[in-house]
C-alpha cells in the first residue's frame, strides 16, 4: 500500500490525550475537535453531528431506515471483530473495508459513514466518530449517556471476519462474544441494549420478515424510536414481533442470545431505569473495546471556557488582528448575562493593564447554542482586536450580572497563543477556477513568519485525501511542502509562500504550517477564496 508509511506520522497527534480536573489543557487536537462535535449541536457554532439521528426515527426520507439504529449497528459490527487475547480489531473503524461481507448484510453501514463523511479528519478519526455516533442515537433517542473517550486509530485495512450472525447456534455465538472479552451476561445485555432501536430489514432478511421489499421493516419493539427496556418487557411477556425472537428457527438468535440463563438476564434488565444504566455500562464497554495499541482518554466532558477559531492575521500597518470566539457554558448557571473580557500577555510576554479584550454577546440565535438533549447550554463570544505588540497567551474572565468575577485560565496555564507563525488567509487562495489538466486545484497558502525562525524551514502541511477502492471514506495522508520567503515587512516578519496541487476529491480539507515546534492552528481550505490577495 502505496500510503502506509505515512500513517506514523499520525501518532504524534494522538500522543497527549490527558484530561485534568474538570477539563483538558487546551489546545489539544483532537480533544478541541471532538469536544466541538460532541457538544456544539444547534445554535451557534453549531457542527450539527446529531442532525442524522435527530428526531429518534429519523431515516433521511427512504422506508425502512432509521439512522440511529443504523448507528449503533455500525459501531457493534466494527467492535465485533476484536480479538482480546490478541489485542487486535475492535472499534478501529475497520468496517468501512468490511461492507461487502455477507456478515454486514445491508446498507447501513455505508449510510452511516456517508454521514460521518463531512467530520472526518485529521484529528477526529472514523473510528472515535463511529464511538460518539452511539451518544448522539442514544441521546436523540431519549436514552442514557454513554461516555466517550477519544483517541482511536482508524485501520487501514480490512480485518478478519466474525460478526455473530442470526444463523449461528448459540455455542458459536457465546465463544464470539468470549474472543471479543464479554461474557454471556455482558453479552445478553449488548444484544438487548442495541435491539432497543430498528428492527430487520425485509430486503435483506426476507425469510425472517417474510417479505423481501423494502417496506418491510420488522420492528424489534413497538417503541423502536425511544430508547427503552420494551425490547425486553415484550420478550418476557410474550407479547414480542421481534423477529429474531418470533421468526424461523434458523435465525431466532435473540430468542437464543435472551434465554440462554434462564432469562435472569432479561428479567434484571426489564425495569426501564435498570436497562437505561446497564446500557449505558455495556455500551460503554463496546465502544472501549478497541485494539490494544489505542490508549483512550479521559471521557470528554465539555470546557467550561472554550476559545474557538482564534486567529491571528499580520496587517500592512504592522498590527496584528486577533479574533475568534469564546464558549462560555451556561448549563449549571441560572444567571446568563455575561460580560466576557480576556487579558492577554504580549509576543514578549510582558502584560499591561490594557491588554483586555472585550468579547461581544453575538445577537443571532438568542447568542446561544446546545448539546444534544440539554447535555450541555453555552453563550457564544466575539471578539477582534489589533495588537500592537503581539501575542503569547491570554485568560478569560466572566462576570455574571448578579455574582463576581470568574477567572478561567486554563487550569493554570493561561491559554497559549503564538504569533511566531501566522496564516495569512487573505493571501492565501484555492484556485478552484482553474484546475489542471488533471483536475486539481491549486492551494497557495502565504504566511507570516518571525525573522528568527527563519534559518529553519518552515513548512506547508497539508492533510491530502485519496479514493479507496471499495471504501466510501477517502484516506488521509499528510503532504508536506517547504514554504519560500518572497518578501520582508519591517516588522520584523517575512512571507512565505507555498503551494500544493489538490486533487478535486481534496480541495475541502485541512493544513497548518509547521516551523520546528511553533505552527499555527489547522486551517479549514473552505475559508479561502479563489484570489490571493495583496498584503
Ligand atoms: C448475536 C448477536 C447479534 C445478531 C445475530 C444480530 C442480528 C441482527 C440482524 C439480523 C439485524 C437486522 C439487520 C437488517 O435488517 O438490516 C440486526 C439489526 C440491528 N442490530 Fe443486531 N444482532 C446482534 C447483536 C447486536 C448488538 C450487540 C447490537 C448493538 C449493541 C446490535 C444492534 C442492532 C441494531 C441497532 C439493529 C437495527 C438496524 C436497523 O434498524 O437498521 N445488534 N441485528
Ligand atoms: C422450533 O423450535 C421449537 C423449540 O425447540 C420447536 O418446538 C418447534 O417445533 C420448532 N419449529 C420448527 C418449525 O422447526
Ligand atoms: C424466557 O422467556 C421466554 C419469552 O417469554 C419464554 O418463552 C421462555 O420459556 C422463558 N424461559 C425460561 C427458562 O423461563
Ligand atoms: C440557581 O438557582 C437555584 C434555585 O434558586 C439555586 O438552588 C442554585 O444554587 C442556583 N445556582 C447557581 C449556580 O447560582
Ligand atoms: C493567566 O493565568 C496564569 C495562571 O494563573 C498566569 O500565570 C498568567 O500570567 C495569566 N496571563 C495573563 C495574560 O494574565
Ligand atoms: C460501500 O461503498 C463503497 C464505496 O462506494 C462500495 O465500494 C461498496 O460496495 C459499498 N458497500 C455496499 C454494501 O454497498
Ligand atoms: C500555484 O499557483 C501559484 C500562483 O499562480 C504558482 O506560483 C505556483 O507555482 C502554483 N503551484 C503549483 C504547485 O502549481
Amino acid at each position: 500500500m502505496a500510503f502506509s508509511h505515512n500513517y506514523l506520522l499520525f501518532s504524534s497527534v494522538l500522543s497527549v490525550l490527558a484530561i485534568v480536573g474538570n477539563g483538558y489543557v487546551w489546545p489539544s487536537p483532537v480533544l478541541d475537535r471532538m469536544e466541538s462535535i460532541m457538544f456544539q449541536q444547534s445554535g451557534l457554532l453549531r457542527e450539527g453531528f446529531v442532525d442524522g439521528v435527530s428526531p429518534c426515527g429519523f431515516g433521511t426520507n427512504i422506508e425502512g431506515r432509521q439512522n440511529a439504529a443504523e448507528w449503533v449497528r455500525t459501531a457493534f459490527h466494527d467492535m465485533a471483530t476484536h480479538d482480546a487475547q490478541a489485542g487486535t480489531g475492535g472499534l478501529d473503524a475497520s468496517i468501512m473495508f468490511e461492507t461487502e461481507r455477507p456478515e454486514n448484510l445491508g446498507s447501513a453501514f455505508n449510510n452511516t459513514f456517508g454521514f460521518f463523511f463531512s467530520f472526518h479528519s485529521y484529528r477526529a478519526s472514523m473510528a472515535d466518530l463511529i464511538a460518539l455516533g452511539v451518544y448522539a442515537s442514544l441521546r436523540s433517542c431519549n436514552g442514557p449517556r454513554v461516555p466517550i473517550r477519544v483517541g482511536r486509530i482508524d485501520a487501514t485495512e480490512a480485518g478478519p471476519p466474525g460478526v455473530p450472525e442470526p444463523t449461528h447456534d448459540l455455542d458459536t455465538i457465546v465463544s464470539k462474544f468470549a474472543s471479543m472479552g464479554f461474557s454471556k451476561q455482558d453479552m445478553i445485555q449488548m444484544v438487548a441494549c442495541g435491539h432497543s432501536l430498528g428492527g430487520v430489514h425485509g430486503n435483506d432478511f426476507p425469510q425472517m420478515v417474510g417479505s423481501d421489499s423494502v417496506e418491510a421493516f420488522a420492528h424489534f419493539d413497538t417503541t423502536f424510536a425511544n430508547y427503552d427496556s420494551a425490547v425486553v418487557t415484550e420478550y418476557l411477556q410474550d407479547t414480542t414481533q421481534n423477529p429474531l425472537v418470533k421468526g424461523p428457527n434458523e435465525t431466532n438468535s435473540d430468542l437464543r442470545v435472551f434465554s440462554v440463563d434462564g432469562n435472569k438476564t432479561m428479567e434484571a434488565m426489564a425495569d426501564n431505569a435498570v436497562f437505561q444504566t446497564t446500557c449505558a455500562s455495556i455500551l460503554e464497554r463496546m465502544i472501549n473495546t478497541v485494539p490494544s495499541n489505542v490508549a483512550l482518554s479521559e471521557p470528554l466532558s465539555p470546557l467550561p471556557v472554550k476559545p474557538i477559531t482564534p486567529k491571528t492575521t499580520l496587517n500592512s500597518d504592522g498590527t496584528i488582528t486577533f479574533e475568534g470566539f469564546i464558549r462560555v457554558g451556561t448549563t449549571e448557571r441560572n444567571d446568563t448575562e455575561l460580560a466576557v473580557t480576556m487579558q492577554y500577555a504580549n509576543a514578549d510576554g510582558t502584560t499591561s493593564s490594557s491588554n483586555v479584550i472585550e468579547a461581544i454577546p453575538i445577537r443571532a440565535q438568542g447568542g446561544s447554542g446546545s448539546g444534544i438533549a440539554g447535555d450541555f447550554n453555552y453563550n457564544a463570544y466575539q471578539f477582534s482586536a489589533a495588537l500592537t505588540n503581539g501575542i503569547s497567551q491570554f485568560n478569560v474572565s466572566v462576570k455574571p450580572s448578579s455574582s463576581g468575577i470568574e477567572h478561567y485560565d486554563n487550569e493554570g496555564h493561561g491559554f497559549p497563543y503564538r504569533d511566531d507563525i501566522i496564516i495569512q488567509e487573505p493571501q492565501s487562495c484555492l484556485i478552484s477556477t482553474q484546475p489542471d489538466g488533471n483536475g486539481n486545484f491549486n492551494l497557495t497558502v502565504v504566511a507570516a513568519v518571525k525573522e528568527k525562525l527563519i534559518s529553519t524551514p518552515t513548512y506547508l502541511q497539508v492533510i491530502e485525501k485519496f479514493p479507496r477502492q471499495g471504501v466510501l471514506i477517502p484516506g488521509l495522508v499528510e503532504r508536506k511542502v517547504e514554504m519560500k520567503a518572497f518578501q520582508d515587512t519591517t516588522f520584523g516578519y517575512k512571507l512565505l509562500s507555498g503551494s500544493y496541487l489538490l486533487p478535486s476529491v481534496s480541495w475541502l480539507t485541512e493544513y497548518k504550517v509547521i516551523n520546528g515546534d511553533s505552527q499555527d492552528d489547522f486551517r479549514s481550505t473552505g475559508s479561502l477564496t479563489d484570489s490571493c490577495g495583496p498584503f
